[in-house]
Protein backbone atom coordinates (compact mmCIF):
# COMPACT_ATOMS: atom_id res chain seq x y z
CA UNK A 1 0.00 0.00 0.00
CA UNK A 2 1.48 3.41 -1.02
CA UNK A 3 1.28 5.46 2.08
CA UNK A 4 1.11 8.75 0.16
CA UNK A 5 -2.87 9.35 0.77
CA UNK A 6 -3.51 13.45 3.11
CA UNK A 7 -5.54 11.99 5.69
CA UNK A 8 -7.02 14.30 8.44
CA UNK A 9 -6.98 12.50 11.80
CA UNK A 10 -8.82 14.84 14.35
CA UNK A 11 -6.67 14.23 18.26
CA UNK A 12 -9.72 13.67 20.66
CA UNK A 13 -7.68 14.92 23.57
CA UNK A 14 -9.64 18.29 22.87
CA UNK A 15 -13.44 17.20 22.47
CA UNK A 16 -16.01 17.34 25.18
CA UNK A 17 -15.93 13.60 26.76
CA UNK A 18 -18.94 14.23 28.11
CA UNK A 19 -20.42 13.65 24.22
CA UNK A 20 -17.90 11.72 22.72
CA UNK A 21 -19.80 9.70 20.88
CA UNK A 22 -21.72 12.99 19.34
CA UNK A 23 -18.17 14.58 18.83
CA UNK A 24 -17.02 11.52 16.75
CA UNK A 25 -20.44 11.67 14.93
CA UNK A 26 -19.41 15.16 13.88
CA UNK A 27 -15.74 14.62 12.31
CA UNK A 28 -17.46 11.79 10.73
CA UNK A 29 -19.19 14.09 8.74
CA UNK A 30 -16.60 16.22 8.46
CA UNK A 31 -14.86 13.61 6.50
CA UNK A 32 -12.18 12.82 9.00
CA UNK A 33 -10.01 9.90 8.04
CA UNK A 34 -8.85 8.37 11.03
CA UNK A 35 -9.21 9.18 15.11
CA UNK A 36 -5.89 10.15 16.47
CA UNK A 37 -6.38 9.40 20.37
CA UNK A 38 -3.59 10.95 23.08
CA UNK A 39 -2.41 7.96 25.84
CA UNK A 40 -0.60 10.08 28.41
CA UNK A 41 0.95 8.59 31.80
CA UNK A 42 2.16 11.68 33.53
CA UNK A 43 5.90 10.59 33.32
CA UNK A 44 6.95 10.44 29.90
CA UNK A 45 4.64 13.80 29.76
CA UNK A 46 3.48 16.01 32.50
CA UNK A 47 -0.42 15.28 32.10
CA UNK A 48 -2.65 12.41 32.31
CA UNK A 49 -5.32 11.16 29.70
CA UNK A 50 -7.21 7.86 29.31
CA UNK A 51 -5.94 4.24 28.43
CA UNK A 52 -7.27 1.03 26.58
CA UNK A 53 -11.11 0.98 28.03
CA UNK A 54 -11.53 4.05 25.74
CA UNK A 55 -10.33 2.89 22.78
CA UNK A 56 -12.38 -0.52 22.89
CA UNK A 57 -15.54 1.74 23.05
CA UNK A 58 -14.37 3.59 19.99
CA UNK A 59 -13.76 0.69 18.28
CA UNK A 60 -17.18 -0.54 19.44
CA UNK A 61 -18.96 2.46 18.18
CA UNK A 62 -16.68 3.97 14.96
CA UNK A 63 -15.77 2.19 11.65
CA UNK A 64 -12.74 4.86 11.51
CA UNK A 65 -9.17 3.37 11.62
CA UNK A 66 -8.07 4.35 15.41
CA UNK A 67 -4.64 6.00 15.23
CA UNK A 68 -3.02 5.95 19.29
CA UNK A 69 -0.09 7.66 20.04
CA UNK A 70 1.20 6.58 23.27
CA UNK A 71 2.84 9.19 25.27
CA UNK A 72 4.35 7.03 28.15
CA UNK A 73 7.04 5.06 29.82
CA UNK A 74 7.63 1.39 28.65
CA UNK A 75 5.07 1.28 25.64
CA UNK A 76 6.12 -2.38 25.87
CA UNK A 77 4.11 -2.70 29.03
CA UNK A 78 1.30 -2.30 27.73
CA UNK A 79 1.14 -2.13 23.55
CA UNK A 80 -0.93 -5.61 24.45
CA UNK A 81 -3.88 -4.03 25.99
CA UNK A 82 -4.02 -1.25 23.18
CA UNK A 83 -3.87 -4.23 20.29
CA UNK A 84 -6.44 -6.08 21.93
CA UNK A 85 -8.75 -3.07 22.69
CA UNK A 86 -8.71 -2.48 18.47
CA UNK A 87 -5.65 -0.02 18.09
CA UNK A 88 -5.00 -0.26 14.09
CA UNK A 89 -2.02 2.15 13.96
CA UNK A 90 0.38 2.44 17.59
CA UNK A 91 2.77 4.38 17.24
CA UNK A 92 6.07 5.16 20.09
CA UNK A 93 8.07 7.38 21.21
CA UNK A 94 12.17 7.01 20.36
CA UNK A 95 12.97 8.89 23.48
CA UNK A 96 10.77 6.45 25.64
CA UNK A 97 12.09 2.52 24.30
CA UNK A 98 15.42 1.11 24.83
CA UNK A 99 14.64 -1.84 22.39
CA UNK A 100 12.71 0.33 19.71
CA UNK A 101 13.64 -2.39 16.67
CA UNK A 102 12.18 -5.20 19.08
CA UNK A 103 8.72 -3.15 19.67
CA UNK A 104 8.10 -2.57 16.24
CA UNK A 105 8.41 -5.65 14.79
CA UNK A 106 6.16 -7.33 17.70
CA UNK A 107 3.54 -4.57 16.43
CA UNK A 108 3.31 -5.62 13.34
CA UNK A 109 3.24 -9.20 13.87
CA UNK A 110 0.01 -8.29 15.71
CA UNK A 111 -1.17 -7.40 12.08
CA UNK A 112 -1.28 -3.50 13.92
CA UNK A 113 0.45 -0.82 12.15
CA UNK A 114 3.51 0.60 13.82
CA UNK A 115 4.96 4.17 14.19
CA UNK A 116 7.61 5.54 15.53
CA UNK A 117 7.42 9.56 17.10
CA UNK A 118 10.18 11.91 17.56
CA UNK A 119 9.77 15.12 20.18
CA UNK A 120 11.20 18.93 18.45
CA UNK A 121 14.54 18.02 20.16
CA UNK A 122 15.11 14.75 18.99
CA UNK A 123 16.87 15.07 15.28
CA UNK A 124 16.15 12.43 11.92
CA UNK A 125 19.26 10.96 12.32
CA UNK A 126 18.16 8.96 15.53
CA UNK A 127 15.35 7.41 12.85
CA UNK A 128 17.93 6.35 10.50
CA UNK A 129 17.98 2.76 11.41
CA UNK A 130 14.57 1.98 12.55
CA UNK A 131 12.68 3.82 8.85
CA UNK A 132 12.79 0.82 6.68
CA UNK A 133 10.75 -1.31 9.46
CA UNK A 134 8.08 1.75 10.32
CA UNK A 135 4.39 1.97 8.74
CA UNK A 136 4.64 5.71 10.29
CA UNK A 137 6.55 8.40 11.80
CA UNK A 138 5.08 11.23 13.91
CA UNK A 139 7.06 14.18 13.79
CA UNK A 140 5.90 16.36 17.21
CA UNK A 141 5.41 19.94 16.07
CA UNK A 142 4.92 20.97 20.12
CA UNK A 143 6.21 19.45 22.93
CA UNK A 144 4.33 16.51 23.73
CA UNK A 145 1.27 16.64 26.61
CA UNK A 146 -1.07 19.42 25.60
CA UNK A 147 -3.38 20.52 23.30
CA UNK A 148 -3.82 23.84 21.84
CA UNK A 149 0.19 25.08 21.73
CA UNK A 150 1.82 26.68 18.90
CA UNK A 151 2.94 25.16 15.87
CA UNK A 152 6.66 25.21 16.17
CA UNK A 153 8.25 26.38 12.80
CA UNK A 154 11.72 24.94 12.78
CA UNK A 155 9.42 21.12 12.11
CA UNK A 156 8.49 22.55 8.33
CA UNK A 157 12.57 21.81 7.88
CA UNK A 158 11.97 18.31 9.32
CA UNK A 159 9.05 17.29 8.04
CA UNK A 160 11.30 18.30 4.31
CA UNK A 161 13.75 16.12 5.22
CA UNK A 162 12.31 13.35 6.53
CA UNK A 163 10.50 13.45 2.97
CA UNK A 164 13.59 13.57 1.06
CA UNK A 165 15.00 11.13 2.69
CA UNK A 166 11.81 8.98 2.24
CA UNK A 167 12.18 9.49 -1.47
CA UNK A 168 15.94 8.79 -1.83
CA UNK A 169 15.31 5.35 0.10
CA UNK A 170 12.36 4.58 -1.86
CA UNK A 171 10.75 3.87 1.44
CA UNK A 172 6.96 3.63 2.09
CA UNK A 173 5.94 5.46 5.29
CA UNK A 174 3.45 7.96 6.27
CA UNK A 175 4.43 10.78 7.68
CA UNK A 176 2.43 12.57 10.51
CA UNK A 177 2.68 15.88 12.02
CA UNK A 178 1.08 16.60 15.33
CA UNK A 179 0.46 19.81 17.41
CA UNK A 180 -0.61 23.44 16.08
CA UNK A 181 -2.21 22.64 13.16
CA UNK A 182 -4.83 24.35 11.84
CA UNK A 183 -6.33 26.51 8.61
CA UNK A 184 -3.30 28.74 8.78
CA UNK A 185 -0.77 26.79 8.20
CA UNK A 186 -2.05 23.24 7.24
CA UNK A 187 -0.67 23.89 3.73
CA UNK A 188 2.91 24.96 4.37
CA UNK A 189 3.16 21.34 6.21
CA UNK A 190 1.31 19.76 3.42
CA UNK A 191 3.61 21.29 1.56
CA UNK A 192 6.93 20.11 3.27
CA UNK A 193 5.96 16.47 3.08
CA UNK A 194 3.32 15.42 5.52
CA UNK A 195 0.87 13.13 4.99
CA UNK A 196 -1.08 12.83 7.94
CA UNK A 197 -2.04 15.71 9.96
CA UNK A 198 -3.88 15.86 13.44
CA UNK A 199 -5.28 18.59 15.37
CA UNK A 200 -6.83 18.92 18.21
CA UNK A 201 -7.92 22.29 19.27
CA UNK A 202 -8.80 23.91 15.55
CA UNK A 203 -11.25 21.55 15.33
CA UNK A 204 -12.97 20.24 18.38
CA UNK A 205 -12.90 24.09 19.86
CA UNK A 206 -14.14 25.25 16.63
CA UNK A 207 -17.64 26.65 16.05
CA UNK A 208 -18.93 23.68 13.45
CA UNK A 209 -16.57 20.91 14.70
CA UNK A 210 -17.51 18.84 10.67
CA UNK A 211 -16.86 22.23 8.69
CA UNK A 212 -13.40 22.36 10.63
CA UNK A 213 -12.68 18.83 9.80
CA UNK A 214 -13.69 19.35 5.96
CA UNK A 215 -12.06 22.65 5.50
CA UNK A 216 -8.51 21.12 6.70
CA UNK A 217 -9.28 18.36 4.49
CA UNK A 218 -10.22 20.83 1.66
CA UNK A 219 -7.07 22.50 2.07
CA UNK A 220 -4.74 19.82 1.50
CA UNK A 221 -6.66 17.63 -0.78
C1 LIG B 1 0.00 16.73 22.08
C2 LIG B 1 -0.87 15.70 21.39
C3 LIG B 1 -1.64 16.22 20.24
C4 LIG B 1 -2.64 17.29 20.56
C5 LIG B 1 -2.67 18.24 19.41
O1 LIG B 1 0.77 16.10 23.03
O2 LIG B 1 -0.07 14.63 20.92
O3 LIG B 1 -2.27 15.18 19.51
O4 LIG B 1 -3.92 16.81 20.79
O5 LIG B 1 -3.50 19.28 19.77
P1 LIG B 1 -3.53 20.65 18.99
O6 LIG B 1 -3.97 20.35 17.59
O7 LIG B 1 -4.50 21.45 19.77
O8 LIG B 1 -2.13 21.20 19.03
ZN1 LIG C 1 -0.86 13.02 19.43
Amino acid sequence: MKKNKKIIAPSILSADFFNLQQQIRYIEIGGADWIHCDIMDGQFVPNLTFGSMVIKSLKKNSNLPLDVHLMIEKPENLVDDFISAGADFITVHQEAVVHLHRLIQYIKSKNVFAGVSINPSTPLCSLENILEYVDMILIMSVNPGFGGQEFISSSIQKIANLSEIREKKGLDFYIQVDGGISKNNIKSISEAGCNVFVAGSSIFHSDNISASTAELKNIVN
